[in-house]
């Protein structure tokens, strides 16, 4: 077989610009689609089964003969097939601070996507989930860097596998490089007003261990970093990505970022112009921008653009087709019978469990003993809330479906089913819509409350109040949901409110009316049988949130790692503390630190935890630091390292950290990253509270 070097040196003008562009198959249809292929392009996304083989085929029986790559949307499981195995979203997986989970959700969603023929999946997503009014905070791991690189890295070894040629291996693609969710005001695409030091401080790590881990592509963002979109700023792409980072795989934009330099952001006057920058600035796949093609095959042509620029995009994807296997097989793909399987089922299961929040418990849960439970709330029986976005009925394919397929278990379900293992009766009220009322549907509740014992709260959001191109201002539970539960206060009955919600909600008067709430976000198709499994006490909860729950959105951004410097440090009307704040989450048992220790030498540090409770139980062990003075303000607290522990009833374990210089670094002004001397603070607890946290300080020598 011709190696890459000989392939591209037969290669055409016409044929590399090809190469270079993703053509949305949705968008174009199937005759159009065909030309394409015919012509030799290089990749189609939003197709699968059938379709995409019979492009593959017209392809490698090219001119060119070079073998298709198919992208698709598999951001928590295939979800885009109503046959594929729906995961808890990536800001439920999370919850669980379990790389090895997230690990294994990615190599069941591989095998998934791998069964429909298709090669790559716009997943990870690594931007990070700071201000939760922007749309996509769902489809983060959450405000920390730390986290998000740990568990990112994870999802790139599962995509990808160790052998990236098997069936079961697909190109991870890592997303939206970079500073997305960063924008003024949270908006969706708009301009993040950081420098390149707070991207290679903050945002860029995550990327770093992607690229690490083996990353085979990376997407370009829609926004811009202060004032430069990200599709057109060669430091970001070159000079930082591809020359500092060594990333070697190929850069493919985001959706029509070529076309968006002229149409929305107006830094291109026309196409030859924005197709000269895209390429001139490091980007090697466009997506959603045929015009592309004739642009720059025009640009060449007219001695505008070096022919170089293209082989050096094309010589990128083709490494890629080539080390995954597809020049070598085609048509690899892995076994159907993967779609939805026992096993992802079973797998689903877990990770649900293990991403369940406690974050309120007055004492009411486990329920042991109260007989008659009421559920209410439009969350509890459709399962369209536990499922996220980028799903077969949320978009972008337009031939969305309604009817939700089976199996799934929804809240409702999985009380009933827990109700009748505990021997207590279940009834169900809706009591209100997600964002709008129900006639009669408070009265109706308030009835039902009287005969109770204990009120089952499911409420939350939908991706019609979240997702792409959805940022809210207002970020209270919809007011429809707000009055019901008011109603419900005035029963005087417990209630136990489960959050089945995209993202965070400002809700402290659920927090002041709810004996206990729980949360796991948008947990997939099991999602509702772990909020009841841990209700009833099936399982003892270990989640932990991976982003903080503001009192109010005017706190925006409240998250733990803030700087120093606020004059004050407080508002006047309200704490300036979030209502549960990182790495927060409750047990049915307790855990105590002790006996912290930390060798300046060898930069290990010793801690004891022991689970003084009298029921098994995992814990999140987080370990932040701080360094006390720095060049440039540094946070109050990073998180540094976490481990999650299995302890019975009274055991306790010593466990031990190996740091080196490096990981208490930071970007300083001359954007280098550097680990200054002196003193540090280093903290340990099962949040990021400081009332859950021992510390001791520590020097590190020039
Ligand atoms: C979208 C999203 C991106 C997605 C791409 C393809 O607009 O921004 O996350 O992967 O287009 O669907």
């Amino acid at each position: 077989m011709q190696n890459v070097k000989e392939i591209l040196q037969n290669m055409t003008l016409e044929e590399k610009a090809a190469q270079l562009v993703q053509i949305p198959y949705a968008h174009v249809g199937r005759e159009k689609a065909i030309e394409w292929a015919k012509r030799g392009a290089g990749s189609f996304l939003h197709v699968f089964g059938d379709d995409a083989r019979e492009l593959q085929k017209i392809a490698v029986e090219s001119a060119a003969h070079i073998p298709l790559l198919f992208g698709i949307d598999a951001v928590h499981g295939h979800c885009l097939n109503r046959k594929a195995t729906v995961f808890p979203t990536q800001l439920s997986m999370a919850c669980s601070f379990n790389p090895l989970l997230v690990k294994r959700m990615a190599e069941a969603a591989a095998k998934e996507i791998s069964a429909d023929g298709l090669h790559q999946t716009f997943s990870p997503v690594l931007c990070l989930g700071r201000d939760i009014r922007w749309g996509r905070v769902d489809e983060t791991f959450g405000e920390d860097s730390y986290l998000a690189g740990e568990l990112g890295a994870a999802a790139v070894q599962g995509y990808q596998g160790e052998d990236n040629a098997a069936d079961t291996s697909v190109i991870a693609c890592a997303k939206h490089y970079i500073g997305y969710g960063e924008a003024t005001g949270a908006r969706d695409s708009y301009d993040t007003p950081i420098t390149y030091r707070k991207v290679k401080d903050t945002f860029l790590p995550p990327f770093e261990k992607a690229v690490k881990a083996g990353l085979a592509s990376i997407m370009t963002a829609y926004g811009s970093i202060d004032g430069t979109p990200c599709t057109s700023d060669k430091k970001l792409l070159k000079e930082i990505l591809k020359e500092q980072l060594g990333f070697d795989g190929f850069v493919v934009t985001d959706w029509e970022n070529v076309g968006h330099l002229i149409r929305e952001q107006r830094v291109a006057a026309n196409e030859k112009e924005a197709s000269r920058l895209a390429i001139e600035s490091g980007n090697d796949m466009m997506m959603s921008a045929p015009e592309f093609y004739e642009a720059i095959i025009e640009l060449v042509r007219g001695g505008e653009v070096e022919e170089k620029l293209l082989d050096d995009a094309v010589e990128r994807i083709l490494n890629v087709k080539m080390r995954f296997g597809l020049f070598a097989n085609s048509f690899k793909q892995a076994d159907e019978k993967f779609l939805g399987c026992e096993e992802h089922l079973r797998l689903n299961k877990e990770i649900a469990r293990e991403s369940t929040v406690l974050l309120k418990n007055n004492g009411v849960l486990p329920l042991n003993g109260r007989k008659k439970i009421l559920v209410v709330g439009p969350s509890a029986d459709d399962i369209r809330c536990n499922y996220g976005d980028w799903t077969y009925f949320s978009h972008p394919l337009p031939n969305y479906d309604t009817k939700p397929e089976r199996p799934y278990i929804t809240f409702l379900e999985g009380v009933k089913e827990l109700a009748k293992e505990y021997d207590c009766a279940a009834e169900y009220v809706k009591g209100a819509e997600i964002n709008e009322a129900i006639a009669g549907g408070i009265a109706t509740a308030a009835k039902a409350a009287e005969k109770a014992d204990v009120i089952l709260f499911a409420c939350g959001d939908n991706i019609e109040l979240a997702a792409e191109g959805r940022d809210r201002a207002d970020m209270r539970l919809p007011e429809a949901q707000r009055e019901l539960f008011g109603a419900l206060c005035k029963a005087g009955k417990p209630i136990v409110t489960a959050l089945i919600c995209t993202k965070p909600l400002c809700a402290p008067e659920i927090d002041e009316g709810s004996a206990a709430v729980l949360t796991n976000f948008n947990g997939g198709m099991f999602g509702g049988l772990a909020l009841a499994e841990v209700i009833f006490g099936a399982i003892n909860p270990c989640g932990k949130l991976p982003v903080s729950f503001p009192y109010h959105v005017g706190q925006q951004p409240c998250y733990y790692n803030q700087l120093p410097g606020w004059h004050c440090r407080n508002y006047v009307d309200m704490p300036e503390t979030p209502l549960y704040g990182f790495g927060h989450g409750l047990s049915y048992t307790k855990f105590a630190y002790s006996n912290l220790a930390f060798d300046e030498k060898t930069l290990t540090l010793r801690v004891k935890v022991k689970n003084t409770g009298v029921r098994a139980g995992k814990e999140t062990v987080q370990v932040y630091f701080r360094d006390l003075v720095s060049s440039v303000l540094t946070p109050v607290k990073r998180l540094i390292a976490f481990r999650k522990v299995q302890l019975r009833a009274g055991e306790s374990r010593e466990l031990e950290f190996a740091f080196t210089r490096a990981d208490f670094s930071f970007v300083n002004a001359r954007e280098e990253r550097v680990t200054e001397p002196g003193e540090f603070e280093i903290m340990v607890g099962g949040s990021s509270a400081d009332g859950d946290l021992i510390k001791l300080n520590f020097i590190i020598e020039d």
